[in-house]
């Protein structure tokens, strides 16, 4: 793959529609009626094989991803961002990287699921340091939600599982009841926190260094 150092998203204000870009899919944030764009996970010009899907929401500047890209090959990994600084960071880093497996979507990850994940297609779901929105009026903006669940429960293939990483005690206890009905793979524990080879992300580094906890929940279809 050839390095590109140009992020250019081709529909702006009124015109903005959904595009499918080299390694991007663009979904706009403001799109009243949404108009998926029609292509296969399996199309070449997505990803160069065909592999099991793994998606990571709200991938920050990609550090995590595109490591784990790097070093499971054997699956096709699909990094979800709504900012498009970062995304467009993950976008250069695939090139970068010469990520063939790593694909970026910019926009939001509810909405992007709905409308192209199909039902029973993805392997693993991971949500590493989702924005807490401390303030109980603003919970509202939280991405693990009951339509959240309802959606990992439509996309993952049997026995899927999710992995959800904070810092955050209040967001953690929420996550764990959210997935009430779902199976913890680190059964008695609902969530461990230590887990050296889990790899590292910006927000993950940044808290280690001031020394808060830091929460894994594994989480597999009960
Ligand atoms: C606290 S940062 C964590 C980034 C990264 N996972 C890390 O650990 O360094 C949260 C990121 O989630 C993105 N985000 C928040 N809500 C989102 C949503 N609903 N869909 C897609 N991205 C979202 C934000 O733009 C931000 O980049």
């Amino acid at each position: 793959m050839k390095h590109k150092s140009e992020f250019i998203i081709p529909f702006y204000g009124e015109q903005s529609r959904s595009a499918l870009l080299k390694k991007c899919l663009y979904i706009p944030a403001h799109c009243h009626e949404h108009e998926p764009v029609a292509f296969s996970w399996e199309d070449p010009f997505v990803f160069e094989k065909p592999q099991p899907l793994i998606v990571e929401y709200c991938s920050g500047n990609g550090q995590w991803i595109g490591e784990m890209a790097k070093h499971c090959p054997q699956f096709n990994w699909i990094a979800v961002e709504r900012d498009f600084e970062r995304a467009r960071k993950i976008w250069l880093k695939i090139f970068r990287m010469q990520l063939d497996n790593l694909f970026v979507v910019y926009g939001e990850g509810l909405v992007f699921s709905r409308h192209y994940l199909p039902s029973a297609s993805v392997k693993e779901v991971y949500v590493n340091f989702p924005d807490p929105w401390p303030k109980r009026r603003h919970a509202k903006h939280r991405i693990i939600q009951k339509n959240f669940i309802d959606e990992m429960n439509r996309i993952l293939s049997p026995n899927g599982i999710v992995t959800l990483v904070t810092d955050d005690v209040s967001y953690s206890e929420e996550m764990i009841a959210l997935f009430s009905s779902w199976k913890s793979l680190f059964d008695p524990a609902l969530y461990v926190t230590e887990w050296p080879e889990y790899g590292d992300s910006f927000f993950q580094s940044l808290w280690i260094k001031q020394q808060r906890i830091i929460r894994y929940h594994r989480f597999i279809q009960g």
